[in-house]
């Protein structure tokens, strides 16, 4: 299981589904992770959050994502697989390259 060297926990996302932020986007924000995560079997490994209650008078920046207590304002589901990349590696890659090396 991937831990928080620190503190030995799960690494944490907290997408807000507050009005404003759903309104903004966290809808499609949340497939966009849950497709990540499930794409490099991180499912159980993640404390995913989805939360109408982490609205904290950011509204008008949202939509807002946490990452392990980073707040991503105008979260864009876009560049979101980049900061998922930072904090989860992708998996699937390492392995079809370690399949590709073993076929030459
Ligand atoms: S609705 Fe998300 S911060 Fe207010």
């Amino acid at each position: 299981m991937m831990t928080n060297s620190k503190n030995n926990t799960k690494p944490k996302i907290v997408v807000c589904l507050g009005s404003s932020c759903f309104a903004r986007g966290n809808d499609e924000i949340i497939c966009v992770i849950e497709e990540y995560l499930l794409k490099n079997n991180y499912c159980d490994e993640v404390d995913l959050e989805i939360s109408g209650s982490l609205c904290q008078e950011c509204c008008a920046d949202g939509p807002n994502v946490l990452v392990n207590g980073t707040i991503y304002n105008h979260a864009d589901p876009c560049v979101l697989p980049d900061i998922l990349k930072n904090l989860l590696p992708e998996r699937n890659n390492i392995q079809n390259h370690n399949n590709n090396s073993q076929e030459q």
